[in-house]
């Protein structure tokens, strides 16, 4: 009877140590994934749909450059246009994939919360998490910042269509998002809204370093320009130059597909008044 009690206990004993060593494999495992997960960064898979062009290459290539050479300290820039389709968004994609091909730590933010294309014009399939989630206290950085197949380039989708865009983008997370992003990438480049009906350019330029201002190739007129970059500098954005968009390289007699100037105007027809 001592001897069946005996060994039941021992039993037992052997069950309560084999539980105490499975619970603590368990808890280790457990806390191997959180530092996996914290440590493995999100991938998105991005198709460009844009076919190869040499002077378009090159351009962008000189545009890259320019930005480059506007100071070590200009590091988080934006892009934005006076009327809505003259291109911004896909400068910035290319911009963004050409810096990184340069060997620059490229973040592309999108921060058109209003009409992003991101998502669609680059067949993102996956359901993605963006800013719009960030800044309302919906998903931290990590949530929202993606890898993607071009070397050296990271994106931040723009995320649902939120009813108040200027007021998430005017607060302190917005900026405190902007220091992040500043001290783990070379270069953070954001798409935003045309100035022509909103004020969100205005309002992402007070937290940047620089603003560029497209301009699409014989429709924006020099007074619609001088209007947008009176309105941006008055925000306290620092103008970094404009880009010609859309230009029509055998009717304008130029070698490029974008024109560049580093004070707003290069290439430009001061006479256009029809905007
Ligand atoms: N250099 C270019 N040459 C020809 N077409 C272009 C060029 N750049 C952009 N496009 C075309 O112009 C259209 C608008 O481009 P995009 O969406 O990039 O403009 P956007 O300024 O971001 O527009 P929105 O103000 O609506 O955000 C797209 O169909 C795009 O393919
Ligand atoms: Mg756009």
């Amino acid at each position: 009877m001592d001897q069946e009690r005996r060994s039941q206990r021992e039993m037992m004993q052997e069950n309560e140590k084999q539980a105490r060593t499975t619970y603590t494999n368990a808890q280790a495992k457990t806390a191997m994934s959180r530092r996996d997960n914290k440590a493995s960064k999100l991938r998105v898979e991005l198709t460009d749909p844009r076919k190869s062009n040499y002077f378009y290459e090159e351009a962008l290539k000189t545009l890259r450059t320019n930005i480059q050479f506007a100071g070590a300290d200009i590091k988080t820039i934006l892009v934005t246009s006076c009327f809505p389709n003259e291109g911004k968004s896909d400068v910035v994609f290319q911009l963004a994939k050409e810096m990184g091909m340069a060997g620059k730590k490229t973040v592309l933010l999108d921060a058109d919360i209003r009409k992003s294309v991101l998502v669609q014009r680059y067949l993102v399939d996956s359901d993605v998490k963006g800013l719009s989630q960030y800044l309302s206290g919906q998903a931290p950085v990590r949530d929202i910042l993606y890898g993607t197949n071009y070397e050296n380039m990271d994106v931040i989708f723009a995320g649902p269509m939120a009813p108040n865009p200027s007021e998430l983008l005017n607060g302190k997370v917005f900026a405190k998002l902007m220091i992040e992003l500043k001290q783990r990438y070379d270069y953070v480049l954001i798409d935003t809204p045309p100035m022509a009906n909103v004020v969100d350019a205005a309002i992402v330029g007070k937290v940047c370093d620089g603003a560029i201002l497209l301009i699409e190739s014989g429709f924006v007129g020099y007074r619609a320009a001088q209007k947008a970059i009176k309105q941006l500098e008055k925000s306290g954005t620092h103008m970094l130059g404009a880009v010609l968009n859309k230009v029509d390289a055998r009717k304008e007699k130029y070698y490029s597909y974008y024109s560049y100037g580093s004070k707003y105007g290069y290439g430009y027809d001061q006479n256009h008044e029809n905007a």
